[in-house]
C-alpha cells in the first residue's frame, strides 16, 4: 500500500452522473482486479479520502469510474487535468481468481460494473460471460471494454431503453445452463447481491461466487471499523481490510 500524490490525466462524464478519471502516479504499483484506492476529493474540508474500485492500470495510469452522490463526488468531477490529488492504492483483497476457473459469469449491476472490468482485464485468456443492468440508456457505459473483454456480453436495463426490461441478474440465471460457468463474480448494489444468494440457493446452484462489497468507509485500511459486515458465522468482517470481495456465503447480504 503507497501514499501517493497522483496527477489528474482526465475527468470527464461519459454517462448521467458517471465520471470517468484517469490519474497517473509518481510511481508504478501493482494492482490485482477487484482492489480499490481511497483518493482525495481535492476540497480540504473533506477530510476522509473517497473509495473507488480500480478499474484499469496501465503503467502508471489508473483509471476508475465514479458515481456523483455526495460532496466528495462532485469535488472530484471538478478536478481538471494537472490538478494534483492525495491517493493510497492499492487497498484490500481483490478477486482470487483460481487457476481451474475458465469459464466466469461477471455479473453486475450500476457502479458495481467499474471492478468488474478490471478482472477481466487482469486475467486474460478466460472466458467471460458479463451481464451488465443498468437503470437506463442514459446511465449506460462502457460497455464497448466489456464487449471487448467478454465472449459474450448482455446488456439489460431497469425500464427496457437497452436489451430486455431486467435485471442483470434475471439475465443471467436464464442463461446459466446454457454457459455451466465454474466461478460468478458479482458486483452490484445490495439489493442486486441479496437476489443473486437467494437464486443461487433457490435454484440449487453450487458455482463458487465472489462478490465485492461497498460499505461506507472511514480510514479504508482497516483500523476504525466503520466498513464492518456480518459474516454468516456472525463474526465481523472488515470490508477494507478483509473484503471488499467475499464469497458470497461466507457473509449477510
Ligand atoms: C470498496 C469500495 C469501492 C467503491 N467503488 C466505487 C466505484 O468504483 N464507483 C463509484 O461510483 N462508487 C464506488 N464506491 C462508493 C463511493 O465510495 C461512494 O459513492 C463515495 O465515497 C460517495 O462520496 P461522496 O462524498 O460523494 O458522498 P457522501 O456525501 O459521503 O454520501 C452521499 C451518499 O452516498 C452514500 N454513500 C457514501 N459512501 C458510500 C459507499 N461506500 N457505498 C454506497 N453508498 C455510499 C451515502 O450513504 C449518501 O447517501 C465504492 C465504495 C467502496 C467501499
Ligand atoms: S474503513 Fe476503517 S476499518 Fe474499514
Amino acid at each position: 500500500m503507497k501514499e501517493l500524490i497522483a496527477k489528474v490525466k482526465q475527468n470527464g462524464q461519459i454517462a448521467r452522473g458517471i465520471y470517468l478519471m484517469t490519474i497517473t502516479l509518481p510511481e508504478e504499483v501493482p494492482v490485482k482486479g477487484g482492489q480499490f484506492l481511497n483518493i482525495a476529493t481535492g476540497n480540504p474540508a473533506n477530510l476522509l479520502k473517497r473509495p473507488f474500485g480500480i478499474m484499469r492500470k496501465e503503467g502508471k495510469d489508473i483509471t476508475f469510474c465514479y458515481q456523483l452522490k455526495g460532496e466528495g463526488t462532485i469535488c472530484l468531477s471538478k478536478a481538471q487535468a494537472g490538478n494534483e490529488l492525495a491517493v493510497t492504492l492499492p487497498l484490500g483483497n481483490g478477486f482470487d481468481i483460481p487457476e481451474s476457473a475458465q469459464k466466469i459469469a461477471v455479473v453486475g449491476g450500476g457502479v458495481g460494473i467499474f471492478p468488474l472490468l478490471s478482472v477481466e482485464e487482469s486475467v486474460k485468456g478466460k472466458k467471460y460471460y458479463s451481464y451488465i443492468g443498468f437503470r437506463g440508456a442514459e446511465y449506460a457505459c462502457l460497455t464497448d471494454d466489456f464487449k471487448a473483454a467478454s465472449e459474450r456480453l448482455t446488456v439489460v436495463t431497469d425500464d427496457g431503453s437497452i436489451g430486455q426490461k431486467t435485471n442483470a441478474v434475471a439475465a443471467f440465471l436464464s442463461e446459466y445452463q446454457d454457459i455451466k460457468p465454474d466461478l460468478i463474480i458479482s458486483c452490484g448494489p445490495p439489493v442486486m447481491l441479496r437476489a443473486l444468494k437467494a437464486q443461487l440457493k433457490e435454484k440449487g446452484i453450487s458455482t463458487p461466487c465472489l462478490v465485492s462489497l461497498e460499505e461506507r468507509m472511514g480510514c479504508g485500511i482497516g483500523a476504525c471499523l466503520v466498513c464492518v459486515c456480518k459474516k454468516a458465522d456472525g463474526q465481523n468482517a472488515r470490508v477494507c481490510k478483509d473484503g471488499p470481495v467475499f464469497d458470497i456465503n461466507e457473509v449477510q447480504l
